[in-house]
């Protein structure tokens, strides 16, 4: 399969680049890569889909959310979460629609913080969350046989030193652990589904 996956360099990425990459050709992304897209962007997007051809696969492995607690939140910080996380992988499903082959599939990432709340975490949660419901509708609607999932994964032990204060008690999962969920969702026929990771 010809797989393009969003978020390559990354600790999640280039796990996921390594599971894929002996099976598939994996068409590695992100905004300092060969083949580049920042996918808060829909013109980056639509870029990207037009230089690279019809695919297999979508997978992302990227997107964000500012950590802020909720009495210091603001709109705009909520505002960054969704037009960075959600909407651009929701933009990398509506504008990628017509870019991938019959029977193929798209996968993205959300996170534990969709379920088991912390400090500072409200907008990952609410960003998350949405993801996943979406995940859930979009499934129902996919045309020609196009499945389309998400990779829920609690902390990653290789992201401890970055996030591990945010996790307090929290047991982190082995990155190649969230390949597999990325493998499983591109090899295999679940649709509609989230992969939860390590909880
Ligand atoms: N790490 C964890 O413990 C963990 C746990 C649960 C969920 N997650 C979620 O998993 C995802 C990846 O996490 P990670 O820790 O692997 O991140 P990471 O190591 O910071 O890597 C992020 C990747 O995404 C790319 N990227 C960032 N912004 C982009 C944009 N606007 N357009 C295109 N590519 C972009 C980066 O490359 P460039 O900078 O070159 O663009 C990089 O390849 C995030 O959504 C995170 O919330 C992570």
């Amino acid at each position: 399969m010809k797989v393009l996956l969003i978020g390559a360099t990354g600790t999640i990425g280039a796990a996921t680049a390594r599971a894929l990459g002996g099976s598939h050709t994996v068409i590695p992304v992100s905004r300092s890569s060969d083949v580049q897209v920042d996918m808060t962007s829909a013109e980056s997007i639509d870029h990207l889909y037009a230089e690279i051809g019809r695919v297999d696969a979508v997978v992302c492995a990227a997107g964000g959310a500012p950590f802020v607690g909720l009495t210091d939140a603001t709109s705009d910080d909520f505002t960054t979460g969704f037009t960075n996380k959600l909407g651009g992988q929701i933009n990398l499903v509506l504008r990628g629609l017509h870019h991938v082959n019959d029977g193929g599939s798209f996968t993205l990432i959300t996170g534990v913080l969709a379920r088991e709340p912390i400090a500072t975490g409200s907008i990952s949660s609410t960003v998350n969350g949405g993801l996943e419901s979406f995940v859930v509708a979009a499934a129902a609607e996919m045309p020609r046989g196009i499945r389309i999932n998400a990779v829920s994964p609690t902390v990653v032990e290789e992201s401890m030193p970055k996030y591990g204060t945010f996790f307090p008690g929290f047991r982190p999962v082995p990155v190649t652990h969230v390949a597999e969920a990325f493998v499983r969702s591109v090899e295999g026929i679940d649709t509609g589904h989230t992969y939860r990771v390590g909880y």
